[in-house]
């Protein structure tokens, strides 16, 4: 039997470079990479070739991983965030849905205002405070516009053991100096690249055998780490962990002045995941132990 083709676009980002190594057991795997290196060379921002790719290699799956997340400069930038964020990604869904690939793709925490008393469920008003958060949104409801057989998953404050983020940057700090000052009043749930890939792989093995197609169980689910923390938190956790001595000072937002607001509290609420498919994420300050415990 031939096994299904999977397209991983942005294999080499945080998830990406994870969902290459979680989804092996599901499909040949082809994996995109911005500068071509140990993989297709695909920038989402040509169509021409996005669609010649899509169309040449007839995946049954694409996962897409590529994502404009540069958070503050997409406030000087937000044509190219929403070029790549969401022109590409309703592009991308159309030939999906034309080709008859299933479509996975990854949304953020940051749709939401942040004003909340509660988690965020799905489907809740969208409402972003910055110019990365209304691409995002853009790039979900133009795949849901498109007629891909499509599951966007919601995810916050991803990091992991390489690339660009707050784990990786507060490691340094806390090496480096002897006090840290971190903002203390927004508050999210930090989720670890492996375990988003880790529950991407068990939902789409309860569709693999239906070729990835999700049916009635499209759409829109929310999938981080469980519990929540301020960035000053995840800053102690990261120090506790590692043994440094450095304090960590908490500071307001006001305190600390960047290009984009952020939302002050973007909890996602886990638990539609939970009852489609059975899949729970582990609480935040585990995960980041079980990432660290990997060493290096
Ligand atoms: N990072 C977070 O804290 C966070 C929070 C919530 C949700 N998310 C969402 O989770 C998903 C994965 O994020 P991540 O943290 O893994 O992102 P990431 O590490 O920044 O990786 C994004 C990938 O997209 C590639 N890329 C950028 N522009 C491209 C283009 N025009 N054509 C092709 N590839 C392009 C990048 O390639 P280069 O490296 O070569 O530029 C990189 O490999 C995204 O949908 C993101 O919005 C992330």
């Amino acid at each position: 039997m031939t096994r299904p083709r999977i397209l991983v676009l942005g294999s080499d980002g945080q998830v990406g470079f994870q969902i290459m190594r979680t989804l092996a057991p599901l499909g040949e795997i082809t994996g995109s990479r911005l500068d071509g290196a140990a993989g297709l060379k695909i920038d989402v921002t040509d169509h021409a070739s996005l669609e010649r790719v899509l169309v040449a290699l007839r995946p049954k799956l694409i996962v897409n991983a590529v994502a404009y997340t540069a958070v503050d400069r997409a406030e000087e930038e937000p044509k190219l965030a929403t070029a790549i964020n969401a022109t590409a990604v309703g592009v991308l869904g159309a030939v999906a849905a034309r080709i008859g690939a299933a479509v996975v793709h990854y949304s953020t925490d940051y749709v939401y205002s942040g004003v909340t008393d509660r988690p965020w469920r799905e489907d809740d008003t969208a409402a972003p405070v910055n110019a990365y958060g209304r691409s995002k949104l853009a790039g979900d409801e133009a795949l849901l516009a498109s007629g891909a057989d499509a599951l966007i998953l919601r995810t916050s404050w991803v990091y992991d053991r390489r690339g660009r983020n707050f784990l990786l940057t507060m490691r340094r700090l806390l090496a480096e100096r002897d006090e840290v000052r971190v903002v203390a009043d927004q508050i999210g749930a930090p989720t670890w690249a492996r375990l988003i890939a880790q529950g991407t792989a068990l939902i789409l093995a309860q569709t693999a055998v239906d070729g990835f197609r999700l049916g009635d169980r499209r759409g829109v689910y929310n999938l981080t780490c469980g519990g929540a923390t301020s960035w000053h938190g995840f800053a102690e956790a990261i120090r506790d962990f590692s043994g440094a001595r450095c304090k960590v000072i908490p500071v307001a937002t006001a305190e600390y002045p960047l290009p984009a607001p952020r939302p002050p509290d973007s909890r996602l609420d886990n638990a539609r995941v939970e009852a489609t498919f059975g899949v729970r994420l582990p609480d935040w300050h585990d995960a980041l132990r079980l990432c660290l415990e990997e060493g290096g």
